[in-house]
């Protein structure tokens, strides 16, 4: 998605935005572009379609000038292309802006500039706020960006340079994230943290409605309407270096490694021994509380989702609480029934998806409790539930989740546990759900210890174009998300179905040349996914299993065994073998991993 970064200080702004926006390149973006005041008061703007690389060649040898603002464009408004690409200006070159999000009212806005005489030089939504600002030359800066967002509807995360008055950076929110980092004489901007990490880690994120005058020696906030605003700066835990690749060849293939880690720790703190239960203080529900809820509703987008489903199955086994996932988009769009006695969880690694927003923001209209699951600290949607889990994954980089997937099902456990523990789920079984969450760590790291084994698995599909992954119960959600992971890493095909629905017609796709992985737990259903694997085989479809330890059924081309763990806590260990394949598979043919085509890691447009 879209990047915004800014720098106003002491310092050239140059270099520390180029260095920003390489930050922001995980995003995924199509176009990048810098506007810095120089030193003779002129707006300097480099811009182009393609990389930040490519911007690099464009930049002037010496480009002085201590304020700036740069961006990397996921398009929306208009194709991808140089004269595209953020900043925009005004007719004299005066006003640059950079914007996420969309202008709802763009062409009715476009239209009413270019009969006055307006000339535009791009096809996107976010030039005429250049015009509407430009057209203000009497009023402060913050008073012209006032008025001008008051004639606009839609989203907007936005940054706005003037060359004629270099000593401010004027900026703005309205449904898309916008953050200040406070320096020392300097301030940093940035959509993303990412980008201001490494300069500081003392930083204030601004609200939706809320806007900010941003100098080198401070800010001052406001709302849209002019009322002053009180933030309190918090500090980021995530290091530098936590965005860094280290030696790994991809921020995917780091993420899968981290996964041990990750898991301890979100699990750190949580496991209450003495009473075989968990504790999860930021859910922020007294016991009462959870013995009154009587349904459980989850709510994400992608990979959030499925791990949202992963999480229904667990709270359902284990609490015994009707629970069900539905993607964060389609239910804002229903006009969803809100219940009393329903809690709402919302789960986002990013805390940033635009429906999960949503989502949240209309449950809460209508009067529903909702909690978040989420990585990022201080995130939107972290702040707008107010309550919730917290992951502590760290920074999730590579476009396509891994780590946080695996978290947001332990953390699900966690919750389904500490549920459970409240109704019916025994002590004993408490006890032998908290040993199993506690021996994740080392159950991962011995999957991911056998990596040479899925590398050979990955040869068999390399030269294919269609695979189906095939599971029942929670191990259709291991499919769902095994599938989603091949398909958006490697291109090729991957489609999930659930066990019991192959034949009710996608059976009629099952040849030769279309293998089928099926999630083969050694649990209850264990006989009926047997029964599944023969119809494949009867249709000639090669299979392959990831499974537990014991003899694969006959005709199986390839198993990949994973250790055994309490049955509920089954999905989370078969699926890290998928994430390897998907990884593999995609390393063999030559992708971009960590940034796949037309795709975003945090999507903050509907
Ligand atoms: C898939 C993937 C996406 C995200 C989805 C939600 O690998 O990464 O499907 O899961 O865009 O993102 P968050 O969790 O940030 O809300």
């Amino acid at each position: 998605m879209c990047g915004i970064v800014g720098y106003i200080g002491k310092r050239d702004a140059a270099p520390i935005l180029m260095e920003g926006l390489h930050r922001l390149e995980y995003r995924g973006y199509d176009s990048a572009g810098i506007a810095v005041v120089d030193r003779a008061g002129g707006l300097r703007l480099a811009k182009c379609k393609g990389r930040v690389r490519e911007l690099e060649k464009l930049l002037p040898q010496r480009l002085r000038g201590s304020a700036g603002i740069a961006h990397t464009r996921w398009a929306t408004h208009g194709e991808p292309s140089d004269r595209n690409a953020h900043p925009h200006c005004d007719a004299g070159s005066r006003i640059a802006v950079i914007h996420n999000g969309i202008i709802e009212n763009a062409s009715a806005l476009r239209a009413r500039l270019e009969a006055a005489g307006v000339c535009f030089r791009s096809d996107t939504d976010t030039e005429i706020l250049a015009h509407l600002i430009a057209a203000m030359p009497e009023a402060a800066l913050d008073a012209a960006v006032r008025a001008a967002l008051r004639m606009v509807t839609g989203t907007y995360g936005l940054a706005v340079l003037d060359a004629a008055r270099p000593d401010a950076i004027v900026v703005a929110r309205n449904g898309s994230p916008v953050v200040l980092g406070i320096g020392e004489r300097e301030m940093f901007l940035a959509s993303d943290p990412a980008a201001l990490v490494r300069h500081t880690r003392n930083v204030v994120y601004l609200d939706d409605g809320e806007m900010a005058l941003v100098r080198a020696d401070g800010f001052e906030t406001s709302t849209l309407d002019g009322g002053a605003t009180v933030k309190t700066p918090s500090t980021i835990s995530w290091t530098n270096e936590a965005f860094d690749k280290g030696d790994f060849p991809h921020f995917m293939k780091k993420e899968i490694a981290e996964q041990p880690e990750a898991v301890r720790r979100t699990l750190s703190g949580r496991l209450e021994l003495r009473f075989q239960t968990t504790h999860l203080g930021g859910i922020e529900l007294a016991a009462h509380e959870l013995l009154e809820i009587r349904r459980i509703k989850i709510l994400g987008c992608g990979s959030a989702y499925i791990a949202g489903c992963v999480g229904a199955h667990l709270i359902e086994q284990l609490a015994r609480v009707p629970a069900h996932a539905e993607p964060a988009s389609e239910f804002r769009y229903r006009n969803p029934v809100v219940e009393r006695d329903t809690l709402y969880i919302a789960v986002s690694q990013s805390g940033e998806t635009f429906d999960t927003l949503a989502a949240v923001q209309e449950i809460k209209r209508k009067g529903g409790r909702v909690l978040g699951i989420v990585n990022v600290v201080g995130s939107t949607i972290g702040r707008e539930c107010g309550r919730g889990i917290y992951l502590h994954a760290g920074p999730e980089v590579a476009v396509v989740s891994t780590k946080t997937f695996t978290c947001t099902s332990v953390a699900f456990a966690l919750f389904a546990i500490q549920l459970g523990r409240i109704r019916d789920l025994s002590t004993a079984h408490g006890g032998r759900l908290l040993d199993a969450l506690a021996a994740l760590p080392e159950q991962i790291e011995r999957i991911i210890a056998r990596e040479a084994e899925i590398v050979r698995l990955a040869e068999k599909f390399i030269g294919g174009e269609h695979v189906f992954f095939v599971g029942r119960s929670a191990g259709h959600a291991v499919a769902m998300e095994g599938a989603l992971k091949l398909k958006e890493v490697s291109y090729l095909h991957a489609e999930a179905c659930s066990a019991a629905e192959l034949k009710h017609g996608p059976l009629a796709l099952i040849t030769p040349e279309t293998p089928t992985i099926v999630v083969l737990p050694r649990d209850d259903l264990f006989h009926k996914n047997v029964s599944t694997i023969e119809e494949i085989r009867a249709r000639q479809g090669p299979v392959f299993v990831v499974t537990h330890p014991g003899e694969p059924p006959a005709g199986v081309e390839g198993a990949f065994d994973v250790p055994t763990s309490e049955p509920e806590l089954d999905p989370l260990l078969l699926n890290i073998p998928l994430q390897l394949l998907a990884y593999h598979v995609a390393l063999q043919r030559s992708c971009d991993i960590d940034k796949p085509r037309n795709l975003a890691k945090s999507v903050t447009v509907e």
